[in-house]
């Protein structure tokens, strides 16, 4: 356990003098759990708070065709037929992103708790299982289902599936992990305090999710089990297919360490990051990287050649995933309105951003990948995030897609 000395010793080095402004106020309880979090952390990634706004060094882009709807209709039941024998074999699993805040949405509980139902209870948690039921149902046997939570939305999230019963999942398939968190500082790199004794953190993005799981003890599990596949994908989307035959089946068939479902981008300048190759590799651009030139530019059919927009659900291969591990992802430096106390103890909950959060990104996860299959999917069918409450991406555009999907609210 650290000494109040050596705590002090270390924020000196990390000029975060301030962690302690309260410390002799704190009951011995308090004062032993925040020399724990001095010691496990991190105080390194403040400095990049000063690069905020500066864009990274990106390489050069160039396109990456996808696997469209018509190419996959010819061979579906080729897909289907090796997706389903990968899946029996046991070779696939699943690994829900639920470790987000859901801050847009703006409810407490964890995002999947959140009920879209209009007649009945319809929580997004139970709209993902009854998509990976069908596929169980279809494979006839069940996919292993990892749950990343994170510190804040853990206990909730494990409570709440417990006493729905896991939505009819068999409980013996599913493994809830903790994602990891990192702190949150102002505009100069000084960390906030959440409370006097507690420094303020986040989830540290969604990309930390394989390195989470092996901390967590899962990577016997893998081996033992044989996972060979892990498909990963976010809690928002209430028509998300996971552990899809078809999209298993085409990854398999291409012999690629990764693919990544797509849409085709409504628009040109749709906010969405685009699958494409950055010096020669997988990679996604962001929409605010998508130059005027790239925007314009066509494919040998004539269609924009930067035209697929991901949805979060990627498949990736473990083999691939172990070796990547080695290497810690980047955090990449983000701007957000942060809640803590001030130098007077006081609580501060600002309405714009004041400070910086840190976070790791899928798209570096792919871009250390070999290869990569962009696999369009009909936007209608599989794509409702649900982001905002009201508006774009919410919970009435999403209830839309899902009644015309034919599912009951
Ligand atoms: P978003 O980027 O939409 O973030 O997450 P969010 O935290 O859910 O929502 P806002 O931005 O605060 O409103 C996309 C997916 O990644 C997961 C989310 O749970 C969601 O499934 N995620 C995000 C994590 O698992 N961990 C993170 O640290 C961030």
């Amino acid at each position: 356990m650290m000494t109040l000395e050596e705590a002090k010793q270390k924020l000196a080095t990390a000029h975060q003098e301030h962690v302690l402004a309260f410390y002799d106020e704190l009951d011995a309880m308090a004062q032993a759990a925040l020399l724990e979090q001095i010691a496990q952390t991190d105080f390194t990634v403040c400095e990049n708070a000063r690069h905020l706004g500066e864009a990274g060094a990106r390489g050069a882009f160039s396109p990456l065709g996808a696997m469209q709807l018509n190419e996959i209709a010819e061979k579906e039941a080729i897909f289907r037929e090796k997706g389903l024998e990968a899946i029996r074999a046991g070779k696939v699993g699943c690994v829900l992103l639920a470790g987000g805040m859901g801050t847009r949405l703006g409810s407490d509980n964890p995002k999947g708790m959140y009920d879209i139902g209009l007649t009945k209870h319809v929580y997004i948690f139970q709209r993902l299982i009854e998509n990976l039921t069908d596929v169980v149902k279809e494979a006839g046997v069940t996919v292993p289902l990892f749950v990343m939570t994170s510190e804040l939305n853990h206990d909730a999230t494990v409570n709440f599936l417990k006493e729905q019963n896991y939505f009819g999942y068999d409980a013996s398939k599913v493994k809830f992990f903790k994602q990891e968190m990192a702190v949150a500082c102002d505009y100069d790199g000084k960390v906030f305090l959440e409370e006097k004794g507690r420094i303020a953190t986040s989830p540290n993005g969604n990309a930390g999710w394989f390195t989470s799981l092996l901390k967590a003890g899962y990577g016997t599990l893998l081996e033992e089990a044989g996972i060979e596949w892990l498909n990963i994908f976010a809690v928002d989307n209430v028509l998300q297919r996971m552990a899809d035959p078809v999209f298993t089946g085409a990854c398999i068939d291409a012999g690629v360490e990764s693919g990544a479902k797509v849409v085709k981008k409504a628009a040109p300048d749709e906010k969405v990051g685009v699958m494409c190759l950055e010096d020669g590799r997988p990679s996604i651009v962001e929409y605010y990287d998508l130059s005027k030139e790239m925007m314009d530019e066509k494919d040998a059919a004539g269609d924009p050649a930067y035209n697929f927009g991901v949805i979060l659900n990627y498949l990736f291969r473990v083999d691939a995933l172990n070796r990547i591990a080695k290497t810690p992802l980047t955090l990449h430096v983000v701007e957000k309105k942060i809640k803590h106390i001030d130098d007077a103890g006081n609580s501060v909950k600002p309405d714009a951003p004041n400070g910086c959060k840190f976070e790791q990104l899928v798209l570096d996860m792919i871009h250390e990948m070999e290869s990569c299959l962009p696999f369009e999917v009909e936007r209608e069918k599989e794509f409702a995030p649900i982001k905002n409450a009201t508006g774009v991406d919410s919970v009435e555009s999403a209830r839309a897609l899902c009644e015309k999907n034919g599912i009951t609210l």
